[in-house]
């Protein structure tokens, strides 16, 4: 099994990441998150706002809809430019990106064996490239007719230009200013596989930076720095990021300059974030279709308060499931033999997930040495009660102590607490440090406060 796999096989298991609609068959590119890493995408999440929002003066929080207007996917330039180039089988009909079909993508998947075959069937003839927009196509109200058609969001940009004005007014903000978003995006993606890499559903976390022109570039280096220590800060290990700037002809519609963070994933490198400059586009965009002014009246600006324009966007923006998929690879490890040299675990490949704490779904296990002891168990449950206000706590009483612990370690679980016959006498228990295995005895009465310290 290669390292994707799994990680895959992980995520399944132990209720990471299942596919979506599993009982009919999934659906290519359509995932669910389980128990454990609904909790991971929302420490994720929870980081992103702490750090760009909360500790910022100037970046401010929406939440917009999905579904908007279908005006503004005129002005973004999504209609006429959200697209890849599609091509077709012409004996099976499979459909591929053609980019990736030249580029040998497939090569040695089902029946392809060199670049332009076709993994499906391995005929090497296809219909001319066509381009398809990536937007999923929906109505607004009953009547199924163009008048009512809109898109759902491929990114969640659009409603932080359109909010430009509302956000300006309401709030006290001047330039240079942020507005954040998170939020559900939609792609109608050709090419998939790679698990959650490339899905056609997934979470954008975005900012919308509104500087004066001229001011752009500086921010832009301002931005990548702050987006690629964001990734370290979540625990991703430096060898394992780049930078990747992209050329003149692969710059989206709307950008000056993008510049990619990219991860090393199992099957290569690939996209995690971006920084891209999209100058002044969107506002003079939606001023000129929504007929509304999103200019900006600067104040201070040494013409003497009467200086009038466009801002300049800088957008740093991440996808949240590739965020997580990158931070499971990264904390894969797996030891031959197991770290403790028992009999029985010598036997096993011991597996060993070392997430940052603050990413780590589960904080703290709870473990009685046996179950079979009421006194011992009554005691490893006040504890748990204890802690569950301030942690994502587990309690486990099911096999061997140090089968436990493997299940703890498997999934990430930074500390384990174990109360013992010891504990009954002294009113203490062991705190068990994930990637150290270091045992220390602590006080019931401390325990809390001990922990709280060891979290930060
Ligand atoms: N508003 C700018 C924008 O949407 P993008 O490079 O198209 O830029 C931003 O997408 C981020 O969204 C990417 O860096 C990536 O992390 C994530 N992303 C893009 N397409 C994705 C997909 N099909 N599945 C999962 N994540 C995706």
């Amino acid at each position: 099994m290669d390292l994707m796999q799994k990680i895959v096989s992980l995520c399944k298991r132990r209720g990471f990441i299942f596919p979506s609609s599993e009982i009919y068959g999934g659906v290519a590119g359509l995932w669910d998150l389980g128990p454990l890493g609904s909790l991971i995408k929302n420490n994720i999440k929870e980081f992103w706002l702490k750090r760009f929002v909360l500790e910022e003066d100037n970046i401010v929080l929406i939440d917009g809809t999905v579904l908007m207007h279908p005006k503004v996917w005129e002005a973004s330039g999504h209609i006429e430019s959200f697209t890849d180039p599609l091509m077709e089988c012409k004996k099976c009909h499979l459909r591929f990106r053609a980019d990736h079909l030249i580029a040998g993508r497939f090569i040695g998947e089902g029946k392809a064996k060199e670049k332009n075959q076709c993994p499906g069937c391995g005929a090497k003839e296809f219909t001319e490239p066509r381009m398809f927009n990536l937007m999923f196509k929906t109505f607004l109200g009953p009547a199924e007719d163009k008048t009512n058609l809109t898109y759902l969001r491929p990114e969640t940009a659009q409603s932080m230009f359109t909010n430009f004005r509302n956000v300006l007014s309401s709030s006290r903000l001047k330039l240079p200013f942020g507005i954040a978003q998170i939020g559900r995006s939609f792609r109608n993606e050709i090419t998939l596989g790679d698990f959650t890499f490339r899905a056609r559903e997934f979470d954008l976390a975005e900012i919308e930076f509104f500087v004066k022109p001229g001011e752009d570039e500086k921010w832009f280096d301002y931005w990548l720095d702050q987006w690629e220590k964001f990734y370290l800060d979540l625990g991703i290990k430096k060898k394992n990021l780049r930078k990747f700037e992209h050329p003149k002809e692969s710059l989206a519609h709307y950008s000056k300059r993008t510049v990619d963070i990219e991860y090393k994933f199992p099957f290569g490198w690939g996209e995690l974030a971006g920084i891209a400059n999209r100058t002044d586009y969107d506002l003079k965009r939606h001023s000129e279709f929504s007929g509304q002014d999103l200019s900006y009246f600067d104040e201070d600006s040494p013409a003497g308060g009467k200086e009038k324009y466009f801002p300049y966007v800088i957008e740093p923006t991440m996808g949240i499931e590739r965020a997580m998929l990158a931070l499971l690879v990264d904390a894969y490890q797996e030891i031959k033999g197991g770290r403790t040299k028992t009999t029985e675990s010598t036997k096993e490949m011991e597996v060993l997930l070392n997430l940052d704490k603050k990413i780590a779904p589960i904080k703290v296990a709870v473990l009685p040495l046996v179950r079979n002891k009421p006194e011992l168990v009554k005691k490893a449950k006040e504890v748990y009660q204890l802690l569950k206000p301030y942690f994502s706590c587990q309690y486990d009483e099911i096999g061997s102590i140090g089968r436990r612990y493997r299940r703890m370690d498997e999934i990430g679980v930074p500390f384990a607490l174990t109360i013992d016959f010891e504990s009954l006498k002294q009113d203490d228990l062991t705190i068990r440090e994930r990637d150290t295995m270091k045992q220390e005895r602590v006080k019931i009465s401390i325990c809390l406060k001990k922990l709280l310290s060891k979290m930060v």
